[in-house]
This record gives C-alpha cells, structure tokens and sequence, in this order.
C-alpha cells in the first residue's frame, strides 16, 4: 500500500560542547627572545597575542578526553549513548590505533565506533560532515564529534614565518538526533588536489621513511608557503559559505555569526567582508589561542556557547580551509 506520508529524514543538532588547552601560555613576548621577531609584527599580520602549548609528556587524546567529558556533560549524555566518535587530527598520539580509539577506551563508550579523519584545518568540519549524515541514515542517535590538535611540536622554533602562528588544544561537540527546525542545517566540504606542496608535514610518513634500516628519514617540521596559502584561502572559505548556506536555503544576509577558522584575522576578516557580513558578526578567539588547526572551530563554539554570544535561534556559519587544500562549511542553528 502506498502512503503519502513524507519520508523524515533525522535531524542532527549539537547537544553540548566541551574545550580543552593547555595551561601553558607562550606569548608573543617570549617569541621575541625565540627569534627575531616582534609582538607589533604578529599583532598585526596574524591577530595573535599568544598561544596555548603543551608540554612532554601530553598527549593529543587527553585534551580530546577532557573536551569530550565537558561536552558530554552538558548534553546529558551518558558514553554508553554514543554511537560514534570522530575525531578531526593530524596530530594523532600514534601512527595507529586511531586517537579516537583512545578516547572510546577512556570513556569507556562500549557501543560506540571510533576512528579518526585527517583533513588538517578542516578536520572537524570534515568530522561533523560524517556525522550529519550518518544520523540523517538513520545509522546512529547519539555521536562525539572532535577536533584535536597538537601543533607546536611539529612547528619549527627557529623558522619565524611559520612558530608565530600555531597553537595547540582540542574542542568536541556532541552530536544527537533532533526534532523540529533547529540542529545542523547544511554541511558541505572539498579538496582541491593541486596543492599538497603548499603546506604539509612529512613527519613519521611514508614519504620519508624509505630508508629500510628504520632511520627516520623524513622532515620532522610543518612545511609552509604562508603567501601561497593566503592568497587561496579567502576564496575558498567565501566559496564554503556560500555553499554551505546554499544547502541551508539561506544566505549570508541570514548570518548572525561567522565562526571561521582561527588561522589569520586578515583572511577572517577579508572572507566576511566579500561575503557582506559585518565584522561584529565574526567570532574570532585566535589572540588567545593561535591557529590551532582543527581544533579551532570546536573550540569557538564552545566558547561563543558559554559567553553567550551564539544564542538559541541564531544562525551560525562555521568554515574551514587548510593544507592540501581542504575545505568545509556547516550552518547551524542551536
Ligand atoms: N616576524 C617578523 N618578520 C617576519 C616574520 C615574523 N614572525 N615572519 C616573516 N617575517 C618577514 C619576512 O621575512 C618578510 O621579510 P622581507 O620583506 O624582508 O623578506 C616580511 O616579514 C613579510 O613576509 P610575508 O611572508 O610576505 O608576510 P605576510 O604578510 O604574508 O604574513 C603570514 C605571513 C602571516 C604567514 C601569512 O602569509 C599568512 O597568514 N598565511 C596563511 C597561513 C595560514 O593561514 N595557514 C593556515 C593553514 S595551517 C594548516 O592547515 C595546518
């Protein structure tokens, strides 16, 4: 028999969000005595005032563990809930199991799958991408999605150009079905593939450990042509939004925030004005925080949440850019 009964297909909403830093600050003071560099120089060219670092000993996973208990807490959700765990990283605590593996076995979420998504500075909006459309599937209720970086040890404390810039911490967000108009209206994400050379770590990869007698072989720092991935990244994240509130059936006129990705006050503030949005509408954290890769939107969130700036209601435009390139959009309304 047939029906004319619309099929519904599940909302996702964000239930609760949780942060984690480090408690060391390393200002742009203390870069002075680093390298030859100035506190008016990164003022002025990156926003940054200073950045949380970690220290020996940390490992990725206990900031997203402490992030995930926080955002948990505030949802009402118990770990045994949780049909997934995302988590967006390149800085994972080991070549594998996945971190996001680590973070099951703290939580001991039992019934939850667990794997990570390496998408650099997009890595959680790539990871709220997935999780929208599982539960949009109807494949799970209840799911964590993180971002978690730990940039500063694979940053180059001689090379002004780039250890100016990062910063390290984790954000989590939870994720549930939800009902009505509310939730997380559009997702959207991208890779170019033609510009891996632009911004990349070889780290502990295959590139660079050819060498058959275990030597690492490979280059331990973050590589970056800064000027190449400026001149990008304004277009790209216009092209984000644009795409992602396309999805929503909304337009930039809709936006109560921007919440871009921390990586440089001028391409934030370039993207929202070529897309019409005022700069009071932009929520920016990156004095405080550096560019923590895909940490950094959680973590916005998570604090526009709880100093009341991103209200119930209001429509939020999360997006991303980063090595490879990749790139992503989510609107979200609370
Ligand atoms: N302090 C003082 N001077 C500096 C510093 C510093 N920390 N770094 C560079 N300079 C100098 C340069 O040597 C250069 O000097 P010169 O003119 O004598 O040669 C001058 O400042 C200008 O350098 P530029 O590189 O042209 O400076 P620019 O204004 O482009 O700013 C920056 C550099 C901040 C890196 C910018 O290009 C940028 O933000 N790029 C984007 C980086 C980014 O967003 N990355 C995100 C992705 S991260 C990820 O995906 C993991």
């Amino acid at each position: 028999m047939s029906s004319n009964k619309p099929i519904r297909i599940p909302r996702a909403r964000i239930a609760g969000v949780g942060k984690a830093v480090p408690d060391t600050i390393l200002s742009n003071a203390d870069l002075e005595k680093i390298v030859d560099t100035t506190d008016e120089w990164i003022t002025e060219r990156t926003g940054i005032k200073e950045r949380r670092i970690v220290r020996r000993g940390d490992k990725t996973s206990d900031y997203c563990i402490r992030a995930a208990r926080d955002a948990l807490a505030e949802a009402g959700v118990e770990p045994e809930e949780l049909d997934f765990i995302i988590l967006g990283t390149i800085s994972p605590d080991m070549r594998f199991p996945a971190t996001a593996i680590f973070v099951q076995e703290a939580l001991n979420a039992k019934n939850a799958t667990a794997w990570d998504v390496s998408a650099t500075c997009s890595g959680f909006l790539y990871s709220l991408y997935l999780a929208e459309a599982i539960i949009a599937l109807g494949r799970a209720k209840k799911g964590l999605v993180l971002g978690a970086e730990f940039l500063t040890p694979i940053t180059d404390f001689t090379d002004r150009a780039t250890c100016v810039l990062f910063g390290d911490g984790a954000g989590a967000v939870v994720v549930t079905e939800a009902e009505g108009d509310r939730g997380i209206l559009s997702t959207y994400i991208g890779s170019g593939g033609n510009a891996s050379h632009v911004l990349y770590s070889v780290g502990h990869g295959t590139a660079g450990s050819v060498n058959q007698l275990g030597e690492a072989t490979g280059e331990r720092y973050l590589q970056m042509n800064g000027n190449e991935v400026f001149k990008h990244a304004v277009r790209i994240l216009v092209k984000s939004a644009k795409e992602a509130l396309d999805i929503a059936g909304l337009t930039a006129a809709d936006v109560d925030w921007l919440v871009p990705h921390q990586a440089n006050l001028r391409i934030m503030k370039a993207t929202a004005e070529r897309l019409g949005i005022p700069p009071e509408k932009v929520f920016v954290n990156i004095h405080k925080y550096g560019n923590t890769s895909s940490a950094s939107i959680p973590i916005a969130l998570e604090e526009g949440r709880h100093d009341g700036s991103l209200k119930d209601g209001q429509v939020i435009c999360c997006i991303a850019f980063g090595g490879g390139f990749t790139w992503g959009g989510a609107v979200i309304r609370f």
